[in-house]
């Protein structure tokens, strides 16, 4: 497995604030890869310095085979697909004519623009003029904006921030459709639930330096305390460990219909940010 993005001692100084400490990850192609972290942490700049809006004031970055030097040309730039605070659109123009411009930037051919809308969504409002969609509405053509070109591997800044439920789950299913069909997804998100929906991988960013990075499932098993917590009929609350000699109790409590219910302890990812970084992902 080729690796889409490479970083190797990462750095980003800011005048006085170092923003970014001391990086180093690698994503592979085909993962949807997350970037968690609370506000402030340096998922921006991170996503800034991968996509060649800032440089970083040390260490090695490499995109897709190139190096961060040649973020600035055009072959770069038609490789990658964008959404971030800043992506925005033409307010009085329609969705449509919107990313017609975006197609004609990127070299697209026009009739993307049709199958892009059908994905995010956003049929019924081709023609509508940008400023009288709702924020959900918005969000989605910035995706489809970012995605016209059919990059092979897209940025995402908290995608979802600000979204109701139903429209976050929507751009989910987007996203897990495009990644199925092979483009590698880096997205950064304080969101702990869209992290475990979505990412292959999870990477926890605290004060600009790395505090983890593996699977959801190999995180939330980690830091599993490996007890049952079993719950009896009769209003008792057990914490038994899962070792050999504790067969017969648990055989017991179940052979005497005493369990109401019983499981693993298995922390949110939520829960392992705040005991590794002692700090709540908000
Ligand atoms: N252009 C800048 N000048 C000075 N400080 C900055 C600049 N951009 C970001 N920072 C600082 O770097 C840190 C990380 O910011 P950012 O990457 O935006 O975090 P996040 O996206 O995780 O909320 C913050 O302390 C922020 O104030
Ligand atoms: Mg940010």
């Amino acid at each position: 497995m080729e690796n889409a993005i490479e970083v190797n001692g990462m750095r980003k100084v800011f005048g006085q604030k170092t923003a970014i400490k001391q990086l180093s990850f690698n994503v592979e192609e085909g993962e949807i890869f997350g970037l968690l972290g609370p506000s402030g942490s340096g998922k921006t700049t991170t996503i800034k310095i991968l996509t060649g809006e800032l440089g970083q004031t040390s260490g090695n970055v490499n995109v897709l085979g190139i190096d961060a030097k040649q973020f600035g040309t055009a072959d770069f730039k038609s490789k990658i697909g964008i959404l971030s605070d800043n992506s925005s659109l033409y307010e009085r123009l329609t969705v449509y004519d919107n990313l017609k411009l975006f197609c004609k930037l990127y070299h697209a051919p026009l009739k993307e623009i049709d199958v892009i809308l059908r994905e995010v969504n956003l049929e019924d409002e081709r023609t509508k003029t940008v400023s009288k969609l709702s924020k959900g509405m918005k969000q989605r053509v910035l995706l489809a904006k970012a995605l016209i070109h059919k990059p092979k591997l897209v940025f995402l800044d908290e995608p979802t921030s600000a979204l109701d439920p139903g429209n976050m789950a929507q751009i989910h299913r987007g996203l897990q459709k495009l990644n199925e069909a092979g483009t590698t997804i880096f997205l950064t998100t304080h969101n702990m639930e869209e992290a475990n929906v979505l990412c292959d991988r999870v990477a926890f960013l605290h004060n600009g330096e790395l505090q983890e990075l593996d699977s959801p499932n190999a995180l939330r098993y980690k830091y599993s305390t490996h007890a049952f917590h079993v719950e009896t009929f009769t209003g008792d609350k057990l914490v038994i460990e899962n070792k050999r000699g504790n067969a017969d109790q648990i055989r017991e409590l179940i052979a005497n219909g005493q369990v109401k219910t019983m499981h693993t302890d298995n922390p949110t990812l939520g829960q392992i940010f705040l005991k590794v970084t002692g700090k709540e992902l908000v």
